[in-house]
């Protein structure tokens, strides 16, 4: 089955065409087009948002077929994105993706985000196999869960406050960086001292997560800094992003740990942007020997958001008969374990 993904749920553009063989996934192309322009601003519009996935969603898609060598006829079916996101983006994808399929007469499927970013633990290598405990960590979200088969998932806790990539990326604006700071926090993290400046590891009920007391901690670091050092930022910049990275990554995977021992399921796969943090990677794969974990991490390009998962999602839920009605609609919240 060949599958046409298409993605809008924030800053992204992207489109990609998987083709799967009795479970066995090719990705035939993944275009992403971030939005810049959120930038200046730092974080997304959602007005802007919507007018720019409206300006590439249509060379996007094009760019997908063509580079997979295909045409809309060659497609199988077309999945979008229902949610969770920016309503006025999602949209634009949704309509897109369902013009296009009654266009071409080709079936269309409706696709949780979330559950697409599950999906891509499947992509890494080796590749999971159910049940895996997953945290998906990303700039909406932050949750951990168990999948206890692709169309079953068990959610143990989730943030009360930020999402893990929230917290990376405010803890930036306080280091004077642009949006999304998260990727250049891993950057200047991989020359500072993780252990310069100390930050509490957050202790939220159960398995839950909680990021803002991190966040103002960090901030009340920074200011006094600043009281008693006028280019404090400039002279710790490295450090600085070395100690919050490692705050924000032990809080990840105390809860990983704790998740563990409650389940005893060892099949570990992380997910969403965060997931693309090095420090984060390299952590998990040292604590993994120590659990006899079996880690599973998907390579960096299907971590941020890209529309091969939602292709995914498309597949499953086609190959298990799960149709979506012609007047299905995008909606902005769209919890797990919904899929
Ligand atoms: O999954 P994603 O692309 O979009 C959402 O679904 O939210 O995640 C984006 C988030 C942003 O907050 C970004 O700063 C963070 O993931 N992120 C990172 C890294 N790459 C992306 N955070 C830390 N280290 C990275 N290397
Ligand atoms: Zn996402």
């Amino acid at each position: 089955m060949i599958v046409l993904g298409v993605e809008s749920s924030c800053d992204e553009t992207a489109c990609a065409v998987i083709a799967v063989d009795d479970n066995n996934i090719k990705i035939l192309s993944n275009v992403v087009a971030s939005q810049e322009i959120h930038a200046i601003y730092g974080g997304v519009v959602p007005e802007i948002a919507s007018r720019e996935h409206i300006r590439r969603i249509c060379p996007v898609a094009e760019s997908a077929l063509g580079r997979a060598g295909l045409s809309i006829g060659d497609i199988d079916a077309i999945a979008w994105t229902k949610g969770p996101g920016l309503i006025g983006a999602l949209l634009v994808g949704s309509l897109f993706a369902k013009g296009v399929a009654v266009a071409a007469r080709k079936p269309q499927v409706a696709v949780s985000h979330l559950w697409g970013h599950l999906l891509t633990a499947l992509l890494a290598e080796p590749p999971v196999t159910v049940p895996y405990l997953c945290l998906l960590a990303s700039g909406g979200h932050t949750i951990i869960c168990v999948v206890e088969d692709l169309y079953r998932v068990r959610v143990l806790g989730e943030s009360l406050d930020d999402a893990a990539g929230e917290a990376f990326d405010k803890c930036a604006v306080i280091l004077g960086l642009s949006y999304p700071g998260g990727p250049q926090i891993d950057r200047l993290a991989r020359k500072g001292n993780p252990y310069a400046f100390a930050l509490p590891l957050p202790q939220p009920r159960g398995l839950n997560f909680s990021f803002s007391g991190l966040k103002t901690a960090f901030k009340n670091i920074v200011e006094k800094g600043k009281k008693q050092e006028p280019n404090f930022v400039e002279r710790h910049l490295h450090d600085l992003a070395a100690s919050i990275q490692k705050a924000i990554v032990d809080h990840l995977i105390n809860r990983l740990e704790n998740a563990y021992k409650q389940t005893g399921v060892c099949n570990i796969a992380i997910v969403g942007g965060v997931a693309a943090n090095s420090y984060f990677r390299e952590q998990l794969q040292a604590l993994a020997s120590r659990y006899h974990w079996s880690v599973h991490m998907p390579p960096l390009p299907y971590c941020t958001d890209n529309a091969v998962m939602i292709a995914l999602g498309g597949y499953f839920k086609l190959k298990a008969g799960l149709t979506t009605p012609p007047d299905e609609i995008p909606t902005p919240r769209y919890p797990l374990p919904n899929i």
